[in-house]
């Protein structure tokens, strides 16, 4: 069957990885001979803001809803404010497509070595579910546009039982899945009482359908120590829109590098197409230098086949790229000497053997 799917390179190294992802997956499609993928290279990115003033077109809509995936490179640019760039393109692509789940596997590749000494592969596997539609992204407040020393700026985290129900439900199916069982809860409920107050409500009655998983609860400051110091203790874990973006950059770099981490923005229900990108930025300090990290965009186009349904593509795709990791054929950022035009061929070759 036919996949249509579309694509945001985005800015910076979000081009260059998305380039290099396209290939992987065209040599995919040649391989497997079973699906096709129909990629429309969309440009939205913040040279079209500079010029044109939107990054995503206002008629994109009704096309965008008709695709089957989004792949995202990385939107941000040194020449646009960065709250212009991620209100313009990312957060309206998840809001608007209803992708109220943020989805980042963590775990240390064959070949890639974590800053903490003997953290082995089997001491880091967890699986961060971030919720991705409200709480401290709502974008409410405002600011006194006094600029003087009485200027005042609220922003306001909106919560609600349906936006976090939802998301519990989903990180207990995700526990149950999972070997261990283990679903660990991170709020700030003793400084934050009302939201925090309320997930932590939440996630007790809806911990009383899954009795089979095991529970506990963290707040995020504790949770970046524990996070540290005993990496083994923990398993799933679900978070805010806020404190999940952050514990899953540390989660990254704990695994190695932010390069090789991938998310998966999900719309559950199926109805809206679900979106996939690896969680680091348009990296301008690397960007044009062909130096950027692709296995995190690898990986995110492994797990759009797995929601597409191409299970044994995307076990292919995992197996071809820790295959390469372990080989020693790596960028910078985990050690190596490699470009990622090189990872890239060597994924390629690797597949072809496969
Ligand atoms: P960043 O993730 O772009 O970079 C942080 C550090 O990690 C940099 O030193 C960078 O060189 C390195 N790095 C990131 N990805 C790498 C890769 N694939 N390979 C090797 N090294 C890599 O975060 P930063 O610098 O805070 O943000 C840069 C821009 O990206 C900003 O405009 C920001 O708003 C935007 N951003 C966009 C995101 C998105 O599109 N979803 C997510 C995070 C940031
Ligand atoms: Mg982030």
């Amino acid at each position: 069957r036919t996949y249509r799917i579309a694509s945001i390179p985005g800015d910076g190294i979000g081009v260059e990885v998305i380039e290099q992802t396209v290939k992987v997956l065209r040599t995919m499609e040649d391989l497997f001979g079973s699906f096709t993928l129909d990629i429309d290279m969309l440009d939205w990115s913040s040279d079209r803001y500079l010029e044109k003033g939107e990054y995503i077109p206002a008629d994109a809509w009704p096309k965008l809803r008709a695709s089957d995936a989004i792949l995202f490179g990385a939107v941000g640019s040194p020449d646009v404010p960065d709250d212009i760039s991620l209100w313009d393109l990312i957060l309206p692509l998840r809001k608007k497509l209803n992708q109220y789940i943020n989805l980042r596997p963590i775990r240390i590749l064959p070949g890639v070595s974590s800053p903490l000494r003997s953290c082995t592969s089997s001491d880091l596997d967890w699986m961060i579910v971030r919720e991705n539609s409200e709480g401290e992204y709502a974008g409410q407040g405002g600011t006194t546009h006094d600029d003087t020393a009485q200027t005042i700026a609220t922003e306001v985290a909106i919560f609600t039982r349906l936006g976090i129900e939802r998301t519990m439900r989903f990180a207990f199916d995700i526990a149950r899945d999972r070997p261990r069982k283990k679903l660990t809860m991170v709020t700030k409920s003793n400084a934050q009482r009302h939201g925090m107050v309320l997930w932590d409500k939440i996630f007790y009655e809806v911990a009383k359908e899954y009795p089979d998983v095991e529970t506990d609860k963290m707040l995020v400051d504790a949770m970046t120590v524990r996070m540290v110091l005993k990496p083994q203790t923990l398993d799933t874990i679900v978070a805010t829109n806020l404190h999940g973006d952050i514990l899953s950059d540390l989660a990254a770099a704990l695994a190695g590098s932010i390069g090789v981490a991938a998310s998966s923005n999900l719309d559950p229900t199926r109805q809206n197409p679900s979106m996939f990108e690896p969680i680091h930025g348009s990296a301008p300090d690397i960007a044009g230098q062909g130096i950027a990290n692709p296995i995190g965009t690898f990986w995110s186009a492994a797990e759009m086949l797995r929601w597409l349904g191409e299970e044994g593509a995307a076990d292919l795709l995992m197996k071809a790229m820790e295959t390469v990791t372990a080989s020693g054929t790596k960028t910078r950022d985990v050690g190596g000497t490699c470009n990622l035009a090189q990872v890239t061929e060597a994924v390629i070759a690797e597949l072809e053997q496969l």
